[in-house]
């Protein structure tokens, strides 16, 4: 240990006679300046004086619990990374794409088939994605606990599980010949040190919604410090840092440092749904899908829905270099005239497979991956307003995301989807333009009420239909299938929901 300076004795003099906290001399402040120094992240220090001893034991035990020489190097690398030239994109290869147009009846049924098989031998496990802030929603809760309005008044995460358990009685029909062997579908639920608590509370309340507790596992994802444009760590307070999730990409370190990959193993998990919290239509382990990616043999697919226009800020899926990997590139990648460029045979854009956070690995894909991204230094910086000191202060955020995997697969298969029968994200608060639980409440009435009337049954409406429409409960119904026996012939009054 150093010895004390005679500034720092004068200062301690200063600090008994003026009641100020206990001396810096020797203290594990004054080493932890020096580390900081090394990384030039001193400046966190800069209000120690005014500090109280609790605050100076919050700020010391921060900066303990942080792996400085890794968030140096993601930091340097990240900031290092912007503007150098990448690969040369290319279009996705028809052939890595299954299309709507394209599959037939037979297909369909194949490969739900198939995907109720794997479901019934708990070979499929699923991940959700749950661990961002939300903030452009503006909820305090986690976003899973929001209630988008729906006559139900479920929210997303009871229509989710409640998805997951109209595929397994769903599977139990279709593969039990009578006998009634349960089905289960383990769900790992990711979440951050904002969501957590109240994500496993929401689930205790409401007995988890009809799925044994065993059968969920929550998990949390890392934080990383958010930094300035020049690479400062930003303090939220006088005595902590801004921290921020990782990004959905820190499900990979986090399956790793759980070690819930060894987990699905003992269970006999082949194959993992990965998908995001805030799509009210979200198919939830999806025999159909599970099924096209298993008979493709594919290592890693992505559910896709066409880019409604060219200037849609959505990522899209790319193949980067000639003949490399299928990846996502963010609207910003895309000039005017690429992502304007259509195929001259089709008229179609040649950019036009949106990436909607809806993926399926093999396990063994995620093994390699966890290894291989962790090595990654370089993480996206996203620009946001970050609560500072000074208010909130533009800064940015260290993320990786959950398609960082893509270049690392052997095999990508990309399965489009109509983006009305399976896209109703919830990002905004009402009043934005889109994306808000009102555009997404909408999206979900007017597919069931689709599914009713299909089914034979009718509606009445109190207010225009274009507004209001039936809700069908996940547990009737999975994707408009077995509905006759409840509306076939029925008048329902909407708004309402269409439960067993
Ligand atoms: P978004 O990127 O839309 O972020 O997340 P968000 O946190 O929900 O909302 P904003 O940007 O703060 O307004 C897409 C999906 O990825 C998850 C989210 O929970 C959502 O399901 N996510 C995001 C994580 O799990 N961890 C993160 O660090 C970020």
């Amino acid at each position: 240990m150093k010895e004390p300076t005679t500034t720092e004795i004068e200062i301690e003099t200063s600090a008994v006679t003026t009641m100020l906290p206990p001396p810096l001399t020797g203290s594990p402040h004054q080493a932890l300046v020096e580390r900081l120094k090394d990384y030039g992240q001193e400046g966190v220090f800069a209000l120690w004086d005014e500090l109280s001893p609790e605050e100076r034991d919050h700020l010391l035990r921060d900066i303990e619990n942080l792996d400085l020489p890794r968030i140096d190097r993601i930091i340097r690398c990240s900031l290092h990374s912007q503007g150098l030239p990448v690969a040369a994109i290319e279009p996705v290869p028809e052939n890595c794409v299954s299309t709507v147009d394209e599959r037939t009846k037979e297909d369909r049924e194949k490969w739900w088939r198939m995907g109720l098989k794997a479901i019934y031998e708990g070979k499929l496990g699923v991940v959700l994605l749950s661990g961002g802030q939300g903030t452009r929603l503006g909820s305090s809760d986690p976003k899973g606990c929001y209630n988008i309005g729906l006559p139900s008044g479920k929210s997303l995460f009871q229509i989710q599980a409640e998805r997951i358990l109209c595929v397994q009685r769903l599977a139990a029909q279709a593969m039990s010949e009578g006998s009634t062997r349960p089905v289960t579908i383990q769900w790992y639920i990711m979440t951050s040190p904002f969501t957590h608590e109240p994500t496993q509370k929401f689930f205790e309340s409401h007995k988890y919604f009809g799925l044994e507790p065993e059968q969920v596992t929550f998990f949390q994802q890392g934080t990383l410090p958010c930094i300035s444009k020049d690479g400062k760590f930003i303090m939220e307070t006088p005595f902590s840092l801004a921290k921020a999730p990782d990004g959905n990409g820190g499900v990979y370190a986090a399956l790793k440092s759980s070690r819930l990959l060894e987990d699905m193993a003992s269970r006999g998990i082949k194959y993992v749904d990965c998908y995001g919290v805030d799509n009210v239509l979200v198919r939830v382990a999806d025999p159909t899908f599970l099924g096209y990616f298993i008979d493709k043999g594919a290592a890693s697919a992505a559910k896709v829905v066409r880019k409604a226009y060219p200037q849609e800020k959505v990522g899209v899926f790319v193949r980067r270099g000639k003949g490399g990997p299928l990846t996502v590139v963010e609207y910003t990648e895309l000039d005017q005239s690429m992502a304007s460029a259509t195929n001259q045979q089709t008229g179609r854009l040649q950019f036009c497979w949106s990436n909607v956070c809806l993926h399926m690995f093999t396990l063994e894909f995620l093994n390699q991956v966890v290894n291989g991204l962790e090595k990654d230094s370089v993480y996206h910086l996203a620009e946001k307003k970050i609560p500072s000191i000074n208010g909130f202060t533009e800064g940015l955020k260290l993320e990786q995301f959950i398609f960082d995997c893509f270049p690392y697969a052997p095999s990508t298969a990309l399965f489009e989807v109509l983006r009305e029968e399976e896209f109703a994200p919830v990002k905004n608060a009402n009043g934005s333009n889109f994306d808000t639980p009102d555009s997404a409440r909408l999206l979900v009435l007017r597919l069931h009420t689709r599914w009713v009337v299909a089914a034979g049954g009718f509606l009445t409406h109190s207010v225009p239909l274009y507004a209001t429409g039936v809700e069908v409960s996940p547990l009737c119904s999975y994707t408009g299938e077995n509905l006759e026996a409840i509306c076939r012939g029925r008048t329902f009054h909407a708004p309402c929901e269409i439960s067993l």
